[in-house]
């Protein structure tokens, strides 16, 4: 199948977008909306009125829809073609049975004050009982029907509620089962990724089936995350260039095919994170930065989804059926 992420759109030179395997266009750098808490509403406004996103990357999860969805409807207002945005959601995993989905889609659509999503990714594969703790107590995960919920998602296409599907915090395996249920393809499986943890593997088999790829947290994520600001390599880079580090992190993500939704509050670096266009990084500079080591997630999952005594999963690793 063709590696059609790799191709920028038609008319949108230097990855400014990316052609998805439905024919649609993803624009390549998203805005995330994870922890954005009320500040998400200005951002996204700001994001869309001043920087020049088109594509805003948010979750019922995340409890912002309804700020996001205040950001999307004032940028509207100021003039900006609801056709020209590229809005992604996710179902969360408490909703994750087929007779959920749909009732689940319209509550995010309502937040969001839209009548269609650009794009409704599965959260994380493993289905929650509602008001599940976290971690979860015993009983708490059940089981998840993959492919009833999958019909479910392709018949939210049919219907015209949703432009693509896709998914996030996939495996090779579950990758696997998907590709042989699914009658509609994923266009998009979305992953954590960066220098510190590349998941090559998983690149690599989302571009050999025509799976676009998005890159989440792209600087190393948040509170206890990862700091590849001050990474020797990226800040090394980003003075040579006399770029940012946040932008080197954004440019290294899309040089590798992949769209990409770093995350701000903050205008400044709102503005910075999307100025990624027009330069590039050099092919040493790239292979230096496909060098760093330590590879790990950040995001294992391990807190909302293994309980070490009952289980199903009692490891990070039983999540990630023990690929990495
Ligand atoms: N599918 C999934 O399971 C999943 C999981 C995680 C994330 N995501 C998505 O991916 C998005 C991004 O990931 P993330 O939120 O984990 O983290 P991230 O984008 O890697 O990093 C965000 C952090 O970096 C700071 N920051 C932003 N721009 C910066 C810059 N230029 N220089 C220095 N610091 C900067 C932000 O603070 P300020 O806000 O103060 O700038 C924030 O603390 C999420 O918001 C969400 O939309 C999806």
């Amino acid at each position: 199948m063709a590696e059609a992420q790799q191709i920028p759109a038609q008319g949108q030179a230097d990855l400014r977008g990316f052609r998805l395997i439905s024919g649609h266009t993803i624009p390549s750098v998203g805005l995330g909306t994870w922890r954005s808490g009320p500040k998400a509403s200005d951002a996204v406004f700001i994001a869309i009125t001043e920087a020049g996103y088109r594509h805003v990357d948010t979750a019922a999860e995340y409890g912002v829809q309804e700020e996001v969805g205040h950001g999307l409807s004032a940028a509207m207002q100021a003039g900006i073609d609801r056709q020209d945005l590229f809005i992604a959601s996710k179902i969360w995993c408490s909703d994750l049975a087929p007779d959920r989905v749909r009732t689940a889609l319209k509550t995010t659509l309502q937040d969001l004050q839209l009548d269609y999503l650009d794009l409704y990714l599965i959260h994380w594969p493993f289905r929650l009982k509602e008001g599940a703790h976290k971690p979860p107590e015993a009983g708490e995960i059940l089981d998840f029907d993959m492919e009833a919920v999958w019909r479910e998602m392709e018949q939210l296409v049919k219907d015209g509620l949703v432009r693509d599907i896709g998914v996030c915090n996939f495996t090779l395996k579950k990758l696997d089962k998907l590709l042989r249920i699914a009658q509609t393809m994923p266009s998009v499986c979305q992953m954590e990724m960066h220098p510190g943890w590349r998941n090559d593997k998983m690149l690599e088999a989302c571009k050999k089936n025509g799976i676009h790829v998005t890159a989440y947290s792209p600087l190393g994520s948040q509170d206890g995350g990862r700091d590849l600001i001050h990474d020797p390599t990226v800040t090394e880079v980003a003075n040579k260039l006399n770029k940012t580090p946040g932008q080197v992190l954004v440019r290294w993500a899309l040089q590798r095919g992949t769209s990409v939704i770093p995350k701000s509050t903050n205008s400044e670096r709102i503005k910075e994170n999307i100025q990624v266009f027009g330069w590039e990084i050099p092919e040493e500079d790239f292979r230096a930065l496909n060098s760093i080591r330590d590879q790990r997630r950040v995001l294992d999952g391990e807190d909302i989804f293994v309980n070490k005594i009952h289980g199903p999963y009692r490891c990070a690793a039983d999540l990630w059926d023990n690929e990495d």
